[in-house]
């Protein structure tokens, strides 16, 4: 396996970069704007190429590089089912897996520090953004962070972790990089509690003061901005309502960006082809099966993901490959619920 934890000084942030081999998908999690440009150096020097970006929960020290790595690559977003930032491609919620080949990390729900706090534990390993920290616990005492849910997300459910699992976090501010579940356990001071009421007392009484960055990097990380916003502009989109009465015709396709696990849970739109995003290059490429599909006359190809963002990026690289009547569904299959379109069950993989 590739691991790298990369290090921003000025907000303490560790990032990291993980890939199963050279010349293989890799995914970046906590990436801070301002080390983009790093990042892809890295990812250029490892010959590796960037499928997806995560972020464990909306930072309020610094601003995310979701968004440029997302312009730059046009990887896939990640954050949680709870989060509200716009730039959020796919959406993961607890017990789901979040894969990219070779590597799939299992996605832990572990809200205290804010409602969207998420942990991911990849074998060995535990990424715990900012819920458990080396020697510390991140604060709960604003975007609605809660004391008690903290305490039982570390509790009754990091800390039932093999103590040997390594603590990788989103912060340090003293110099240490990684420790263990039975380290933390032993000798962070703020789990040296016997209760769930202690605990929530201890948080009340750290009086921090707000982050430096918070005013600007919560708005920020809240609206970066979204790509499908331009293909509308380029009148390239079709609203849900519109595209429901598209269903069952001959001259459209439609086109399932997601993977199978999203498929599963939300359901699909009847007759629809299913080519997931990141294999979206080959499949628009000469001889590939999108390209097949737009090889009949006067038929449009309508691609459609999670929320529309998969979707209007797919819409671009189409596009630049001369699929001209490639187009999307706004707001995706979101959207689609919301006005009431028709969903099958996906066929068994
Ligand atoms: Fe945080």
């Amino acid at each position: 396996m590739i691991f790298r934890q990369l290090f921003d000084s000025v907000s303490g942030t560790y990032t990291y970069l993980i890939a199963s081999r050279h010349g293989g998908e890799a995914l970046i999690l906590d990436p801070v704007l301002e080390k983009v440009e790093r990042y892809l150096q890295l990812v250029r020097e490892l010959d590796l190429r960037l499928v997806k970006a995560v972020d464990t929960h909306l930072h309020a020290d610094h601003i995310t590089g979701l968004g440029a790595l997302r312009d730059r690559t046009q990887c896939i977003t990640v954050m949680g089912e709870q989060s509200k930032a716009d730039v959020v491609s796919m959406r993961v919620a607890d017990g789901e897996r979040l894969t990219i080949d070779g590597v799939a990390l299992d996605v832990m729900y572990t809200p205290g520090h804010t409602d969207d706090s998420y942990s991911y534990l990849l074998g060995d390993r535990v990424f715990t953004g900012d819920t458990l920290l080396i020697r510390g616990t991140g604060r709960t005492d604003f975007q609605n962070g809660d004391a008690r849910m903290q305490y039982e997300s570390i509790f009754n459910r990091l800390l039932k972790l093999p103590d040997e699992t390594l603590v990788y976090p989103a912060h340090d501010y003293k110099g240490d990089t990684v420790s263990t579940i039975g380290e933390e356990r032993a000798f962070n001071p703020r789990l040296q509690v016997t209760s769930i009421d202690e605990y929530a007392a201890l948080m009340r009484s750290l009086k921090l003061p707000n982050p430096k960055m918070m005013d600007v990097a919560v708005p920020a990380n809240m609206k970066v901005g979204l790509a499908q916003d331009e293909i509308a502009r380029r009148g390239l989109a079709v609203s849900a309502s519109e595209a429901i009465g598209l269903v069952g015709r001959s001259d459209v396709a439609f086109i399932d960006l997601r993977e199978s696990a999203e498929r599963e849970k939300h359901g699909v739109i009847p007759g629809a082809l299913h080519a997931p995003y990141p294999n979206l290059r080959a499949n628009i490429a000469p001889g590939g099966a999108i390209s097949a599909l737009a090889a009949a006359p006067h038929r449009r190809l309508l691609f459609y993901c999670a929320f529309g963002e998969r979707s209007a990026m797919a819409v671009q690289a189409a596009q630049d490959a001369r699929l001209t009547t490639a187009c999307h569904v706004q707001g995706g299959i979101d959207a689609w619920k919301k006005a009431g379109g028709p969903l099958d069950r996906p066929a068994p993989r």
